[in-house]
Formats: structure tokens, C-alpha cells, sequence
């Protein structure tokens, strides 16, 4: 059974259980920010599990793509080394919420493998959590499975729940008890079952995970009850492929045959010398393009921090691989088509031209470090004497190199070393203590606060009446007054200035009392409820104690908060447009305009953006109010509010209803839709692959932009004397007619040439019985020069000619010209270089023909005069 059968079998037998089949989920995982990837098929559903969120069905199937690297569960280290480890994987999945247990579930996957994948039940086992009788009673009395087969697996791993039968999706979340199945390879592998001292061998083998959802570990580490007892359950689709296609390791299956193949192929196309076909490094290779195309066809792009780090690991390995095998200029880009032509059909998204330039890039940018950090690297390993690499080349390697540090371990491992990663991580940590101190001197960042909370009041009001300084910093040190002049940070027991978040700017205005003015310059979050205001203070001084009025710039505010708001719109009327998979990946909201990344495949069209204005405008012209409430999170979460990925909400939330948009957002908003006058975007264009970004205006920024365009256009039709919609058509007819000038003057210059030739011919003398034309064209360009040269060549029939043209600049083209019959006599390369040589230049061509450039026209007739001689002496 090939690889897309197995999936198609799984999916069609669970389908014919009254499971719905659910596509995949991204392998950036949504409204989760306790997860790096996707890592198992029950992400998608884990508020489901939760009881947070509710489905139209009860029992769902799926094949979800997974990442393990980095996160609780990472396999990055093991990839290559092992018959079965992958950085990206498929996991088979059957789910029930609440619906059935644990006695079916246990009954489809045996009947599944027994009669549809046709394992002989006498190969299986089984393990089950130790404590689970229930488990253990069906699998041996309703199944059949012998006691000899079943192993109860207790809390193995050194405190109470973990265990190898006991399920957790990451520090918090659902969790269960679970029982696997094992297949038994026969006693041609090295191996023990489950349980005993030597199960770490390659005999039995995991296939499949049943678990029996029953919990949620919350960050404290209480065990708490779900709603409904539950079912997540999880195959490897490789593994299960190896077992069925009778192959050990899962790079024998046929889709990992063929990626292998492909991997070899590329590191070739860059390689002088031919690659190993077992070496372990083309399965490195073919495991890494499939989590690399799969990251970045979700919108990973390869970066600095987190995920985007880790995709940056993950490449640049596999490109160190690569290497090692002989590749000397980039080649993993070119496996993104092998893998679509593999997955395309099932994961139609790895059909994006975008995946490939992406990684591309990345491997041009490590390319560059590569070869001088590997010489590093060796130099450093030949004179390790105890087994430990230095800590501080893997740093350098690092910083310097673009290393990542696993990536050096790789390395030293293949050679039976050791990195010294506590001097690595010394160095990590100095680097980021001198950053912390450097950034000390901006105001913003590293004041220490231990203070009580702000209060802000800044969704009523925009004034606030004598707010006391509780805190104050100067160079990013706390202390007790700062003069007039001074820069300062101030934080206030309450103000109305909105501190930078969510992507809205932070408030500027004014704070003032009796004595002493302040000019708030910028208003940000020291952290979670704090908030500092940036001051100058303008006249007077300021202590801690004081009171002061304050006053935030009102225009500038409701600037900004036109274009939050429409923001919302506009996200609501993308989804409308252009459908679910536009998702928001950041925004900037300033006084101008609104800026909002998105994920989204391809290019927006001029209609489809059209469409979005008119969605968002309708929505403004119906003036509604726009409302705010405060709500406990999980009631927020049932009015289908839309969360934005990687914010972290609070106990409450706010929950703003804004024409047809209901998002969760804590920024400040105008009060009808009506206040945000007109919409307009401006712009449109790819920031990464899979990643939008659209600017937006409103208000009288929008009325600014309208009115700066249509100036364009007035202008433009005033030196066409036409009305600006006969503009297109006056554009299209002028290019045209250019296009036919230029072509009249190419064919001119054809013509000019030829006369050119005609007079030259004449000048041609006789040198040692051969025809010798030395002439001037001044002026002349090279193509020019060519055609003239032909010309002469054609009309005297047998002939030796050096053409020379003076340009701007003193520059010298020269062109020579031997005709076929002398070619052994004299060589036209050598003509022209013998030229070329006395004015500083040098060209080449062929026998018959050769051009060059020099820069040094000062003594250009001297250099022609010399000519004849040269040729009379070659001609000898
Ligand atoms: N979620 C379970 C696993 O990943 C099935 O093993």
C-alpha cells in the first residue's frame, strides 16, 4: 500500500464510523501560545476537548500535519540517526468528543489493522497505562490480545502521571492515560517489547497512541476532570507505511524513496564529486525539506526567535548536510518541488511558488558564512584534546556564522565529541545582559517597577485631573525629581494615555500643573498594567508626589483610533473576500494610516481590494454604535469573538462590536462606524511568502490620498489636453508609437551603418597584399561598431579592419575584424587587444571578430597609426 492509500484507507474506514473527515490544521497552531508547532492531530481540537468550544460533530478523523522540533516534544536531535524520527510527520487521528471511550476505540483500531491493513493480530501488542484495569480487560477479554502480549506501564518517568502511558499535549492542557500498540518486527531485530531493559531497540516498534482523554493539567499541575471523557488517538502515517511495505526504516517507504532520490540528485547538481546514496545525510536532507516547505507554506518565514528560529535550524542542518556531501552552492530549495509532487495533492497549500524562494534566500544568506565557519569549526575540533568542544567557538559559531548551536553539536557528534553548552550558554547570557544595559539608554525598555497598578481611563476620557507621580526614571534609573530639560519616564497611579499595544501607537499629549509642564511624547507599557509615559519636561520640575492634570492629544487620538477601528472592518471584510484562511499576523495603527499583515497565498486583485472597500465603507455608512464589553474570558469566548494568535488574554476580556466584526481588543475605538468618515487602502503587496500586508487610510488621510491621486491624474491629462479618463488610452497610444520610433531609428542606424561602410571601404589600404581598413567612428556604440564592421568585411571581401569609436567619458570601443580567409594569417582577438592595450583596455571575441573597451582616448591616433605596422609585421 503506497503512503496516500494508507491515509486515504484510515480516513474512508474512521468516515464509515460516522467520523467527519477534517482537513489539516496549519502547522503554526492557532489561538495557542503554548505551542511552538502543531505537534499531534488533537491541537486542533484541544478546546473541544476543553468543553471551551463546541463542533457540529461528535466524532472527527483526520491526517494532521505535525512538527516535533523544539517544544515539549522535539525529535530535531534523533533525525537521521534513527529508522524512524522525523522533524515533520503526518499523524492519523480519531477523535470523539465525549461520544464513545475507550471500548471502541480500542475496537476500530484493531479491526482497522487486522482487517483492513491485514497486520496477523499474533504481531501486534499492546501496553496500557499500569493503574488502567479497563483498558486491560478489553483489550484481553472483548479483543483477545493474550496476557503475554499486554504490558502495564506505570509512572515511569520519575513523578506521579508521567509515564509512557500517560499522554500530556505540553506542560498544561488535556491529558490521559493511553494505551499503545506495538509491532513486532520478529526476531531478526535487535530488540525487547515494552517495558523490559531493552525496548529501546528497533524490534518492537510504537504504531499507534490510544488516548483516553480524562484531564486537564493546568500550570499548577492539578489534575482537573474534563467535561466528557474523550478519545485522541495517533498513528504515524511513515510507521505504519514501513510496517505495511514490509520495510524497517521509515526512509524506505516509497514516498521517502523518491524524496531521497531527489535529495541525492540536487546535492549533485551542485557537487563535483557523486554522493553515497546510504549516507545518513540525504535522510537528514529528506526529512528537513518536508518540515521546512510544510513551516513555510503556513506562513513561517526563517528568522531570529522562536518558530522562526526554529525553521532557521531545521534549514540551515540540512543545508549543512548538504555540504558535507559535496554541495557547493544552494540545492534544498529544489527539493520544495520533490515534496510537492509527493504531498501536493493532499496539501494543495505546498502548491505556492513563494516556498521555494523563500528557502532560497535563506540558503544563499547561510551560504555565505558556511564554508569559512565549517574551516573554523574543524580547525577548532582538530585541536580539542578532551573530548569537548569549547564553548566559546560554538558562541562564535554562532554569532559570527550563523551556527546554530545544535547544528555545531551535529557536527561534533559525528566525530565523538561533545559541546561545552554551559560556557555556550555563559556566553548566550553575557550577550543579552550588554544588550539589556545598551538598551537601559533608551527610555523605554528595562525599568525596573515594583509599584501598584495603573488605572487606565482612557476608554471615557481623555483628561484626567491630578494624577499622582508614583514613580519616575531618568536614563533608566529611578528617582525622585527631574529638572526642566530633563527626559524622564513618569508613571501616574491612573491616566487616560493608552499605552502602546495591540499594535495601536501609544498616546503623546500633555501633563501640567500649577508649576511644571510636561510634554508626553509617547506612552508605553513598562509591563502588564503599568504604564509609562515619556516626558520632557518643558518648564518647571517634577517629583514623585506630585499632582498633575493630564491631557492626551485629542486629534491625534482619534486619528489613530479611526484607524483601529476600521481595522477590524477591514479584517472582517478580507475574510469576506477572499475567505478563511486570512488570518491577521500584525498590525500598526498609527495617527496616518493602519498597516495589517495577513496570511494569505497569493496577491490580492485590484477587484478583490475594491471589494474590501466597499464592504468596509458599507459598513461605515451605517453609522452604528460601536460597542465594548468587559467579560470573563470564557464567556467572551462564546460570542465567537475572533482571537488574534500569540496575544495572551487576561481573566477578562473586551470584546468590541464594531459594525459586522466581533474581535477581542483592548485598544480604543471611535463611537459609531460613522466617525471613521472614508476608507481607502493604498497599498498591497507580499512582506513574506504566504504573508500580505495592505495600508489603509481613513478620515482626512483618506480624503489627503484621494485628492494627492486624482492631482496626479489632472496633471497627466493636461499635457494630454484630454479628460483624465481618456488617460489610459492616451498612455497606451504613446507607447505604442514609441515602440514605432524605436524601430524607425534602429533600422535607420542599420542603414546609416551601411552607407558609413560604403565611405570606409574606400580608405582601406594595402598592406603586404592584404586589404587594411583603420578607421574612426567617433560616437559610434557597439552595436553600432559590429554592424559597420560587417558591412566592411562584406564589401571588401578579404580584409583586416579595426574600427574605433571615441564616446562620453574618453571611453574607447573598438571593434576588429578579420575576414574568414586570414583567419590563420591573424587573429582579430589579437588585433583588437594589441589596440585595446595602449589606451588601458582589453576585449576578446572570436578570430573573424573581437570587441573591446578601453578608457584612455588621449593617444588614440597614435594607437591606430601604429597599427599597420603590427599588421604588416603579423603579415610577414
Ligand atoms: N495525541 C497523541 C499522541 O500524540 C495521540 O501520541
Amino acid at each position: 500500500m503506497k503512503v496516500a492509500d494508507i491515509r486515504r484507507t484510515f480516513l474512508d474506514f474512521y468516515a464509515s464510523k460516522g467520523h467527519t473527515i477534517i482537513h489539516s490544521s496549519p502547522v503554526v497552531p492557532g489561538n495557542d501560545p503554548t505551542l511552538l508547532f502543531t505537534n499531534a492531530g488533537m491541537n486542533q481540537f484541544k478546546d473541544v476537548f476543553l468543553g471551551f468550544d463546541k463542533r457540529a460533530y461528535s466524532r472527527a478523523t483526520t491526517s494532521q500535519k505535525c512538527i516535533r522540533a523544539g517544544g515539549k516534544h522535539n525529535d530535531l536531535d534523533n533525525v537521521g540517526y534513527t529508522a524512524r524520527h522525523h522533524t515533520f510527520f503526518e499523524m492519523l487521528g480519531n477523535f470523539s468528543f465525549g461520544d464513545y471511550f475507550k471500548h471502541d476505540a480500542i475496537k476500530y483500531a484493531w479491526e482497522l489493522l487486522t482487517q483492513h491493513f491485514h497486520l496477523p493480530a499474533e504481531k501486534l501488542w499492546v501496553t496500557v497505562y499500569a493503574e488502567d484495569d479497563e483498558a486491560y480487560d478489553i483489550w484481553n477479554k472483548e479483543v483477545g490480545v493474550p496476557a503475554e502480549r499486554i504490558v502495564r506501564i506505570g509512572d515511569n518517568k520519575g513523578a506521579r502521571y508521567m509515564s509512557d502511558n500517560f499522554w500530556m499535549m505540553g506542560d498544561t492542557g488535556p491529558c490521559g492515560p493511553c494505551s499503545e500498540i506495538f509491532y513486532d518486527h520478529g526476531p531478526s531485530v535487535q530488540g525487547g517489547p515494552p517495558g523490559s531493559p531493552d525496548e529501546d531497540g528497533d524490534r518492537y516498534i510504537e504504531i499507534w497512541n490510544l488516548v483516553f482523554m480524562q484531564f486537564s493539567r493546568d500550570e499548577k499541575g492539578n489534575m482537573n476532570k474534563l467535561p466528557h471523557p474523550s478519545i485522541d488517538t495517533g498513528m504515524g502515517l511513515e510507521r505504519i507505511a514501513a510496517v505495511l511495505q514490509g520495510v524497517h526504516s521509515n526512509y524506505e517507504i516509497d514516498l521517502f524513496k523518491n524524496l531521497l532520490a531527489a535529495a541525492k540528485a540536487a546535492v549533485e547538481s551542485v557537487s563535483e564529486t557523486p554522493v553515497d546514496e546510504t549516507s545518513p545525510s540525504l535522510k537528514v536532507i529528506a526529512d528537513h525539506i518536508r518540515a521546512c516547505a510544510f513551516c513555510v507554506a503556513d506562513g513561517v518565514v526563517p528568522g531570529n526567535e522562536g518558530r522562526a528560529y526554529v525553521l532557521r535550524r531545521i534549514c540551515r542542518r540540512a543545508i549543512r548536510h548538504g555540504y558535507k556531501l559535496g554541495a557547493r552552492g544552494p540545492f534544498f530549495y529544489k527539493l520544495v518541488a520533490a515534496v510537492e509532487k509527493e504531498m501536493g495533492e493532499a496539501y494543495p497549500e505546498l502548491r505556492n511558488p513563494e516556498i521555494a524562494k523563500v528557502i532560497e534566500a535563506e540558503e544563499r544568506r547561510f551560504l555565505t558564512t558556511l564554508s569559512k565557519g565549517m574551516e573554523i569549526l574543524e580547525d577548532a575540533i582538530a585541536k580539542t584534546t578532551d573530548g569537548v568542544l569549547d564553548g566559546s567557538v560554538v558562541f562564535k559559531l554562532h554569532d559570527t556564522y550563523g551556527f546554530p548551536a545544535d547544528l555545531t553539536a551535529d557536527v561534533c557528534r559525528e566525530r565523538g565529541l561533545t559541546v561545552d553548552t554551559d560556557a555556550f550558554d555563559r556566553h548566550m547570557e553575557e550577550q543579552r545582559a550588554a544588550a539589556r544595559a545598551n538598551a537601559k539608554f533608551k527610555m523605554a525598555a528595562g525599568l525596573e517597577y515594583t509599584g501598584a497598578e495603573t488605572v487606565f481611563t482612557g476608554y471615557e476620557s481623555l483628561e484626567e485631573k491630578g494624577a499622582e507621580v508614583i514613580a519616575l526614571y531618568v536614563d533608566g534609573e529611578q528617582t525622585e525629581h527631574a529638572d526642566a530639560g530633563a527626559e524622564c519616564v513618569v508613571v501616574f497611579d491612573r491616566t487616560p494615555f493608552y499605552a502602546e499595544s495591540g499594535g495601536q501607537v501609544g498616546d503623546t499629549g500633555r501633563a501640567a500643573n500649577d508649576t511644571t509642564i510636561l510634554n508626553v511624547m509617547d506612552t508605553f507599557r513598562i509591563k502588564a498594567a503599568v504604564t509609562g509615559h515619556q516626558c520632557r519636561v518643558a518648564e518647571g520640575g517634577v517629583s514623585v508626589g506630585d499632582k498633575f492634570d493630564l491631557r492626551v492629544d485629542e486629534e491625534r487620538r482619534a486619528a489613530t483610533q479611526r484607524n483601529h477601528s476600521v481595522t477590524h472592518l477591514m479584517h472582517k471584510a478580507l475574510r469576506t473576500v477572499l475567505g478563511d484562511q486570512v488570518q491577521q499576523k500584525g498590525s500598526l495603527v498609527t495617527p496616518e494610516a493602519t498597516r495589517f499583515d495577513f496570511s494569505y497565498s497569493k496577491p490580492v486583485t485590484e477587484a478583490e481590494i475594491a471589494e474590501v472597500e466597499r464592504l468596509v465603507n458599507a459598513q461605515i455608512l451605517r453609522n452604528v454604535d460601536v460597542v465594548t464589553q468587559v467579560l470573563p474570558i470564557e464567556e467572551a469566548k462564546k460570542t465567537g469573538a475572533v482571537m488574534l494568535f500569540g496575544e495572551r488574554y487576561g481573566e477578562t476580556v473586551r470584546v468590541l462590536t464594531i459594525g459586522n466584526a466581533v474581535e477581542f481588543c483592548g485598544g480604543t475605538h471611535v463611537a459609531r462606524t460613522g466617525d471613521i468618515g472614508f476608507f481607502k487602502i493604498v497599498s498591497e503587496g507580499g512582506i513574506a511568502a504566504g504573508i500580505r500586508r495592505i495600508e489603509a487610510v481613513t478620515g482626512m488621510n483618506a480624503l489627503n490620498w484621494v485628492q494627492t491621486q486624482a492631482g496626479y491624474l489632472n496633471e497627466t491629462a493636461r499635457y494630454f489636453k484630454v479628460p483624465g479618463s481618456e488617460v489610459p488610452k492616451k498612455v497606451g497610444d504613446l507607447i505604442s508609437t514609441v515602440k514605432t520610433l524605436e524601430k524607425g531609428i534602429d533600422q535607420l542606424k542599420s542603414q546609416m551603418a551601411s552607407k558609413v561602410g560604403d565611405q570606409l571601404v574606400e580608405q582601406a589600404r594595402d598592406v603586404a597584399g592584404v586589404k587594411l581598413l583603420v578607421a574612426r567612428m567617433d560616437g559610434a556604440d557597439a552595436k553600432a561598431l559590429r554592424e559597420t564592421m560587417d558591412k566592411v568585411k562584406d564589401k571588401l571581401g578579404s580584409a583586416v579592419a579595426l574600427l574605433a569609436a571615441v564616446g562620453a567619458e574618453g571611453r574607447v570601443q573598438l571593434a576588429a575584424g578579420v575576414t574568414k580567409d586570414l583567419i590563420g594569417r591573424i587573429k582579430a582577438g589579437e588585433l583588437v587587444n594589441f589596440a585595446a592595450q595602449q589606451m588601458g583596455g582589453k576585449g576578446g571575441g572570436k578570430p573573424d571578430m573581437a570587441m573591446a573597451g578601453a578608457h584612455d582616448a588621449s593617444n588614440i591616433d597614435a594607437v591606430l597609426a601604429s597599427v599597420e605596422a603590427w599588421v604588416a609585421e603579423k603579415l610577414a
